[in-house]
C-alpha cells in the first residue's frame, strides 16, 4: 500500500492524465514521440520559478537544470553534462539563465561562510560577489543587495556559459546560439532580462570588456 501522501500525488496525477486525454486525445502519444525543446533553462531549484509556468510554453519546450543559486559551475560533471547534451544532442538555439529576487541562496552566499555543502556550492556566487561589490557597496538594504546580487549572478553565470569549449566550438561550427540572462521578480511575477545576450565570439568579447574581465 504507498504511503498515503504518495496516493495523494498519484491521485493528482491521474486526474491531470486523465483531464488532459478529454480535451486532446494524441497529447501523450505526440508526446511520447520526440524530445525537442526549444531552450536551455538554468534555473534556481527554488519551487516558485518553473520555467514552464514562468514562460507560459507548451509542455516539453524546456530543457531543464536547477540548482541553488541558478550556478553555472565548469567543474561540475552534472552542469557541463547537461550544457553538452542541450547543445550537441539537442541542438537548442537558445540558453537562458534564470534568477530570481529573494533567492536564499543568494542570501546563504552573502551571509555565511563554511565547509557545509550548501556553503561551498555557494562560494560561486560570492566569487561574483568578489568582483563586482562596487555595485553594491552602496545598498544598505540587505534583501535590496542580495536583489542585486541575484542579477549580476545571472551575467556572470550568462559568462561562465559563453566562454566553455561546448558553446564556443558550437559557434565555430556555424551552431545558431544565444546565451540570455534573465532575473524573475517573485513579488510581481515579471521577468526582466539583466544584460546582453551572447550569441557570439563577438558579443562575448563586448561583455568581457564591459565586465572589465
Ligand atoms: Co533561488
Amino acid at each position: 500500500m504507498p504511503h498515503p501522501q504518495l496516493q495523494a500525488w498519484l491521485a493528482q496525477n491521474r486526474k491531470l492524465a486523465d483531464q488532459r486525454q478529454r480535451r486532446d486525445p494524441d497529447f501523450f502519444s505526440r508526446q511520447a514521440e520526440a524530445h525537442a525543446p526549444e531552450l536551455l533553462w538554468i534555473g534556481c531549484s527554488d519551487g516558485r520559478v518553473s520555467p514552464d509556468q514562468l514562460l507560459n510554453l507548451p509542455a516539453g519546450s524546456v530543457f531543464v537544470h536547477r540548482n541553488i543559486g541558478n550556478i553555472f559551475a565548469s567543474n561540475d560533471l552534472n552542469c557541463l553534462a547537461v550544457l553538452e547534451y542541450a547543445v550537441d544532442v539537442l541542438k537548442v538555439p537558445d540558453i537562458v539563465v534564470c534568477g530570481h529576487h529573494g533567492c536564499g541562496g543568494i542570501r546563504h552566499a552573502l551571509s555565511s561562510t563554511g565547509s557545509a555543502p550548501v556553503d561551498l556550492w555557494t562560494d560561486q556566487i560570492r566569487f561574483a560577489y568578489e568582483l563586482f561589490h562596487q555595485y553594491l557597496d552602496d545598498i544598505n538594504d540587505f534583501s535590496h543587495r542580495c536583489d542585486r546580487m541575484s542579477e549580476i549572478n545571472v551575467r556572470a553565470q550568462v559568462y561562465n556559459i559563453s566562454r566553455s569549449s561546448i558553446v564556443r566550438d558550437a559557434w565555430k561550427h556555424g551552431q545558431p546560439l544565444a546565451i540570455h540572462g534573465l532575473c524573475y521578480r517573485i513579488e510581481e511575477g515579471r521577468l526582466f532580462a539583466v544584460c546582453e545576450s551572447i550569441c557570439d565570439e563577438a558579443s562575448l568579447q563586448r561583455q568581457a570588456n564591459a565586465s572589465g574581465s
